[in-house]
């Protein structure tokens, strides 16, 4: 099977066997089949945080469950969706039913299964803001379990679904808070500065505002095949930072519990004058520096060789190690 339509980067790539399944029957027949031939395992959401090295050999899993239910309990809206549902449409979905929390994240490609392994984050909200719990697929128990928000160890782009339970759990649902009353999270200042004047601002408008910033700034994947974010945003101590600030006052930085700091990614790659740059069928977007472009449906290697060449360059000018962000496989 081809995999290309199944990766927002557009990577060719084959894989021996495919299935896509839309139940917890499906899922567990799947699972079995490909123990029973000890087959590798590759599961898909939205395929939009995925770099595919190459060829596939095993089987592919799409994860197509559907469904969203809600339970009311006083403001609060516990809302549990299915993993194969797609994150914006949940986003304006929930606006639409005046439960509010999740404007900050809108236009964020994906599926909701995804949302917690990278604990998806963006103008001053992330997942765990408003997760409650995930559910899953435990390979080992052979049943379904319930990781609760503390057990998903979620941190900046990170949680224990891309490390501890990598590959032996599979997210089949997740169940959020949100709240009838809007709560608006304006800190961003990109977020602040983009309102529009005198108006006091609305979830739809905030929801509105992100959309806007986001189309302004991130390729459409449709068009231009790429994954968001290649790179993490380094985060650094504070002894390290101090040295850095100095030489590069100008070096948009944000800090971090325990002193430590976080540093723009994008600043570092761009300095290092690689923003619009091309390698063959590959590069660097002309907007935004740390989005990859596959402009002519390259190879994982390809794209996997012109962030090492980043890398390799950002170290040496900068002295910091930049981590690649999307699940290599
Ligand atoms: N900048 C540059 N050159 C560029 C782009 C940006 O110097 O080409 C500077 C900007 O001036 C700004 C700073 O870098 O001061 C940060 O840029 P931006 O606000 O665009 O955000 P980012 O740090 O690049 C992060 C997330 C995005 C998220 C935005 C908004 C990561 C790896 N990326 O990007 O998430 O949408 O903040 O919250 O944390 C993703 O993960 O795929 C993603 C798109």
């Amino acid at each position: 099977v081809d995999l290309q339509p199944y990766n927002t980067l557009g990577v060719r790539a084959k894989a021996d066997y495919f299935v896509e399944v839309s139940s917890l029957e499906e899922l567990c027949e799947a699972i079995q089949f490909s123990s029973s031939r000890r087959l590798r395992r590759v599961f898909i959401g939205g395929g939009s945080n995925l770099v595919l090295r190459g060829d596939v050999q095993g089987l592919v899993i799409h994860v197509a469950l559907l469904g969203i239910s809600c339970e009311a309990l006083g403001d609060e809206r516990f809302i549990t969706v299915a993993a194969g549902e797609n994150w914006d449409a949940l986003v304006k979905y929930s606006l639409a039913q005046g439960w509010y929390g999740l404007e900050n994240l809108i236009s964020i490609p994906g599926s909701a299964g995804a949302a917690p392994i990278q604990n998806i984050g963006a103008y001053g909200v992330e997942l765990a803001n408003v997760l409650v719990s995930v559910t899953g697929w435990d390979v080992a128990l052979n049943s379904l379990r319930n990781v609760s928000l503390s057990d998903c160890h979620l941190s900046y782009r990170d949680s224990v679904f891309k490390g501890a339970l990598r590959d032996t759990f599979i997210i089949t649902a997740i169940t959020l808070r949100l709240q009838t009353s809007p709560a608006l999270e304006l800190s961003y200042p990109a977020l602040r500065e983009a309102l529009p004047a005198n108006c006091s601002p609305t979830p739809e408008i905030v929801a509105e505002t992100v959309a806007r910033i986001r189309a302004e700034k991130l390729p459409d994947f449709r068009l231009e095949p790429n994954v968001g974010s290649f790179f993490k945003n380094p985060i650094i101590t504070a002894n390290q930072a101090k040295a850095l600030l100095a030489e590069y006052s100008e070096l948009p930085h944000w800090s971090m519990p325990e002193g430590r700091v976080k540093l723009a990614a994008a600043w570092l790659v761009d300095q290092a004058g690689w923003k619009g740059r091309r390698l063959g069928a590959v590069g660097i977007h002309p907007r935004q520096a740390i989005v990859l472009v596959n402009y002519e449906a390259a190879s994982g290697g390809e794209v996997l060789a012109l962030a090492s060449a980043i890398q390799a360059d950002v170290s040496a000018r900068f002295g910091i190690g930049l981590e690649i962000e999307p699940r290599i496989y």
